[in-house]
């Protein structure tokens, strides 16, 4: 495989052991595609760059998550940014021990164990400690990083952490993920001559490119004619997801936090480029391409999907609104009155933070947050108000 030209010229050019990673994926993508007699959709080749065991961008050692491309991570999350965030999410988790009965946490994705050790911390500082806190993590790098930030940040409560294989047959209490959805492979779908066709990826002059062909039209996409040219997605990986886990949650909630729409929304006609995204040293392009296993390759959520999927699967819609409202009604801005105003190292990011988080031009109305309940009555005061369960 030739390693893929920068693209934009202005994003930083990797170092040499990283390109040699890079290579090696390729050439493990490569052969995959070969085996495949030329051609695979989309989603396998976002699962391979993403999730090839050793190599792949979630499960090799890249340092993904932080806030400054100068200590090598590529993106920031919510739990990176302020524990106000956890602190905030605790308090929905104490509602949930509360009506569920059970003091239990399954987290999807815990990234580097951050929102893990902030959420047992605030858990017990409100007296509601959480009995045993369940990650369930593709990536074994990312279990080892887990483990080494809950024992340096929360040591006498790393023995109720345990990391799962898989789901496990049933589970009661709060199960939650943010931002997993959008890192689950989507497919690509271009619409062209009045036809769908699917968008996969080939082995083209050494180098991986695009050819579409046709394919089966997803659901979500028969009663739509945009213009030629539209390109979209389609989340059978994140649906599948949310209809995997559904049977497993015998009492209590669901909640997962991520950017995206309604499909009203995602697939309006404007939005004629998708929303496929990487992140490299913090800096955004669309280039799936470029240096396989040293980017994010992600996709926004298309939340009418994920709601159908889990009520299909027999949970209870609890909510659907934007993370701004969600954190404002769970109790956030009365965190940040607790803090020490005169105290500017502590005071400043966290303000920062926080400002972030809510901001409509930032997190605060891209991100949305949907929640699930079963067998528990009442709901979560984080969906207290601005519902927008309507516009799914
Ligand atoms: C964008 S990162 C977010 C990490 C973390 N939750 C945070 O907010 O910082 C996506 C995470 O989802 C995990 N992931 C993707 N698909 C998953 C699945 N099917 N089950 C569990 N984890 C998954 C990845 O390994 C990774 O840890």
């Amino acid at each position: 495989m030739n390693q893929a030209a920068p693209k934009p010229p202005s994003l930083p050019v990797p170092e040499p052991v990283a390109l040699e990673h890079s290579r090696q994926l390729s050439r493990h993508i490569a052969s995959a595609i070969a085996a495949a007699h030329g051609w695979v959709p989309f989603d396998r080749y976002m699962a391979l760059a993403l999730y090839a065991p050793g190599l792949g961008y979630y499960s090799a050692g890249a340092a993904k998550f932080g806030k400054l491309a100068s200590d090598g991570s590529d993106f920031v999350t919510a739990p990176e940014l302020t524990p106000l965030f956890a602190r905030t999410l605790a308090r929905q988790a104490a509602e949930v021990f509360e009506a569920s009965g059970a003091a239990h946490i399954l987290e999807f994705g815990a990234g580097s164990g951050r929102l893990a050790a902030d959420l047992l911390l605030e858990l017990e500082a409100l007296g509601r400690p959480c009995a045993q806190y369940a990650i369930l993590e593709l990536s074994g790098e990312l279990r080892e990083r887990q483990r080494a930030t809950l024992s340096a940040a929360a040591p006498h409560l790393v023995d109720r952490v345990i990391w799962l294989d898989a789901l496990p047959a049933a589970f009661s209490g709060l199960m939650i993920g943010n931002e997993v959805l959008d890192a689950m492979p989507v497919r690509l779908h271009v619409r062209r001559d009045g036809q769908w066709l699917e968008r996969g990826v080939t082995v083209r002059d050494g180098s991986f490119a695009f050819v579409d062909q046709a394919g089966a039209t997803p659901a979500a996409l028969r009663d739509l004619a945009p213009d030629d040219g539209y390109v979209t997605e389609s989340h059978e990986a994140a649906q599948a997801f949310v209809r995997s886990v559904a049977p497993v949650l015998a009492r209590g909630a669901l909640l997962l936090i991520d950017y995206g729409f309604p499909a009203r929304e995602y697939y309006h006609p404007q939005r004629a480029q998708g929303t496929l995204m990487c992140h490299y040293r913090h800096h955004a392009h669309d280039d799936p391409f470029y240096y396989p296993g040293l980017q994010d390759i992600t996709a926004h959520v298309e939340f009418t999907g994920i709601a159908e999927a889990g009520i299909e699967a027999g949970l209870e819609l609890l909510g659907f609104t934007s993370q701004a409202r969600f954190l404002l009604n769970g109790g956030l801005l009365d965190l940040v009155g607790t803090l020490d105003a005169t105290d500017p190292l502590t005071y400043l990011p966290a303000v920062n933070g926080v400002q972030k988080l809510l901001s409509e031009a930032e997190m605060g109305e891209l991100f949305k947050v949907i929640g699930f309940a079963k067998q528990i009555d009442g709901t979560l005061s984080g969906f207290a108000g601005g519902d927008r369960s309507h516009t799914l």
